[in-house]
């Protein structure tokens, strides 16, 4: 996610920005700006790249000494990150600098409307529509603060904007919605900032803001209102985090973290997915529809926790397209001679965008005439450059090693391109389509109904600490639960953990169950065919030969609660959607468990976030 500073005081602006930027660092981005007022005349600095970049321009052609400015660090959603797409955006007549954290899922139809009014954009970012237009809003109040609440009410999506008024130096003003913002209150000073990291050098009192609020400070006051102007009452309170700590938002590890950040992740890759007409769009299609409706095979290459997101991918693709999806270890892929030509669709999945089994996978696969999609969540990354089309997810940077908060948004972008091309190919209607969408929209609440049992998940970790094998059972979408559930506890926790098809037990594994090994059963959602009866059938087999079953179950299963040692209740979504709760629960489990036995959870030994070698 980007990171923001906004600064009014007496200190040097630029060393207070840059400071703060510095310490929001690890939030993860690829280009870096500062802009200051000085005498009515707005002036920045920024770059592509890390803030050394940004610190040498500086050093080359210093800013004027200000007390008052903005600064941003971009982690790229629309737009590569490059110095002209970089934050602050400064609108055309010059008045306006801007910072923006978030989509803005209306860009697009804003942009249109202010180039037919004929204004000139210069980047491809969704900000520069906000600063274009918080610029003509000033223009006729002459006040950032009305401007920026009339502004606030035009935008949808997500977003922290805090601007700068080259015509009214003593202020910074800001606008928060479904994003990050936090007031630092100093003597003779304020902050605004994404996280409390980047103040805390300087203060440790501090102002939350509420959703749909805009606030203003200068250097001796903090005024906050909601977008109609009216004065609301903001809550003060004291920061007794580290700047360690700060970093974490107060968790203990990055991946703790990002699993409590994934209502967020698969909101945000939600947003913007649909143009003007109600039809659902892709990031970057390079494409034809008629390309993709001459497809007769697909084709999903990936590694590790992605290569699970492909296997849900494809019981999605096929069930909504019928169209043959075959999903292939990227390290595995080239060597086996595949069957591939020009009517073959190939789907990476990539946290990274730079693994290096898949690109190799992908090259090939394009080298046999295949159309690549990407699925990724980092913009401008390798993978997507060399891609046809690509869908980012908008999970923000993923610091932990281990997969979380990316496998949940590659799973939705995967559900998205599966309804994409059921819609190119009209294998779905179009309600079908949004009775889809509606239940995807609906999960992130459902999502945080399970982030809010972590507890009970901890408490488990807890008696389970000497255990030293695990089993993972699942049927359908299951099976990739089990097989993800598996491999976080092997990579974090250095435990030995097995997934399989729950129907795949009597052909062998079930040989090794016995009273050591606890068993976690993902039971699918009562109602389709017979898998939720078949699966209940699978954990009295485990019980039968004494093995303890954690058995995660739709809530109100009184079934499957029957045969549960330890019951993990899951709210109900249809039977395609169910890896977006089930998979929170052992996502937690191996966290805690991990912490539990003293793991370094998020570089766990030998692991990289990037694997870029072969
Ligand atoms: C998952 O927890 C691991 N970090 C690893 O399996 C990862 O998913 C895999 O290396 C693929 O990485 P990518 O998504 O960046 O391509």
């Amino acid at each position: 996610m980007c990171g923001i500073v906004g600064y009014v005081g007496p200190l040097d602006a630029v060393q207070v920005i840059l400071d703060g930027l510095k310490r929001m660092e690890y939030r993860g981005y690829d280009s870096a700006g500062i802009a200051v007022e000085v005498d009515g005349t707005i002036t920045v600095a920024k770059r592509a790249g890390k803030l050394g970049r940004l610190s040498e321009q500086l050093e080359r052609e210093p800013l004027p000494a200000s007390h008052h400015g903005i600064g941003h660090t971009r982690w790229a959603t629309h737009g590569g990150p490059t110095d002209t797409n970089a934050h602050p955006h400064v609108s055309e007549d010059g008045r306006v600098a801007l910072v923006h954290n978030g989509i803005i899922e209306n860009f697009a139809a804003l942009r249109a409307a202010l180039e037919e009014r004929g204004v000139h954009f210069v980047s491809q970012t969704d900000t520069e529509a906000a600063a274009q237009l918080l610029a003509i809003e000033l223009a006729e109040t002459d006040d950032l603060t009305t401007a920026m609440q009339r502004l606030a009410k035009q935008l949808d999506g997500a977003f922290t904007l805090v601007a700068i008024d080259a015509h009214n130096p003593g202020e910074v003003v800001a606008a928060r919605r479904d994003s990050p913002l936090v007031v630092g209150v100093g003597e003779g000073e304020n902050f605004l900032a994404s996280d409390v990291g980047a103040f805390i050098d300087h203060t440790r009192e501090a102002i939350a803001l509420g959703q749909n609020q805009v606030v203003t400070i200068t250097r001796d006051s903090v005024r906050v209102t909601d977008y109609d102007g009216a004065p609301v009452e903001a809550s003060h309170y004291h920061i007794d985090w580290s700047a360690e700590a700060a970093e974490k938002s107060g968790y203990d590890w990055f991946m703790r973290k990002e699993i409590f950040e994934q209502p967020r992740a698969v909101a945000d890759t939600l947003l913007g997915r649909f143009d003007t007409a109600g039809r659902l769009t892709l990031d970057e299609v390079r494409i034809s529809e008629d390309e993709l409706r001459a497809i007769n095979k697909i084709v999903v290459v990936a590694c590790g926790t992605a290569y699970y997101a492909g296997m849900v991918a494809k019981y999605a693709i096929e069930h909504w397209t019928r169209t043959p999806v075959e999903v292939e270890l990227a390290s595995e892929f080239r060597y086996r001679d595949p069957v591939i030509d020009s009517r073959t669709l190939c789907v990476t999945i990539s946290q990274s965008g730079e693994t290096m089994d898949t690109l190799q996978a992908i090259r090939y696969a394009s080298a046999q005439g295949a159309k690549i999609i990407a699925i990724c969540n980092t913009n401008g990354a390798t993978i997507p450059r060399e891609s046809d089309a690509v869908i980012y997810t908008h999970a923000g940077p993923e610091i932990g090693v281990a997969s979380t908060k990316a496998f949940l948004s590659q799973v939705v972008a995967a559900y998205l391109l599966g309804l994409y091309l059921a819609q190119v190919r009209g294998t779905m209607f179009g309600e079908e389509i949004k009775t889809v969408v509606d239940e995807l929209a609906a999960t992130p609440d459902k999502i945080q109904q399970v982030l809010d049992q972590a507890n009970r998940v901890y408490e488990l970790a807890s008696e389970m600490v000497n255990v030293e094998d695990f089993i993972f059972l699942g049927r359908h979408v299951g099976v990739p639960v089990a097989l993800e559930g598996a491999l976080k506890l092997k990579e974090i926790a250095y435990l030995h953990a097995e997934g399989f098809a729950a129907g795949e037990l009597k052909h062998g594994p079930i040989a090794i169950i016995d009273s050591t090994t606890p068993v976690f059963v993902v039971v699918p959602p009562r109602g389709r065919d017979h898998l939720h009866d078949k699966v209940i059938s699978n954990i009295q087999e485990v019980r039968a030969r004494g093995a303890q079953t954690v058995v995660l179950a739709e809530r109100g299963d009184e079934l499957a609660a029957t045969f549960a040692d330890w019951l993990i209740e899951l709210p109900s979504v249809p039977t395609l959607l169910q890896p977006l709760v089930a998979t929170v629960p052992l996502q937690l489990f191996a966290c805690e468990l991990a912490t539990l036995l003293g793991r370094d959870v998020d570089q766990p030994r030998n692991l990289a976030k990037s694997v870029t070698v072969e």
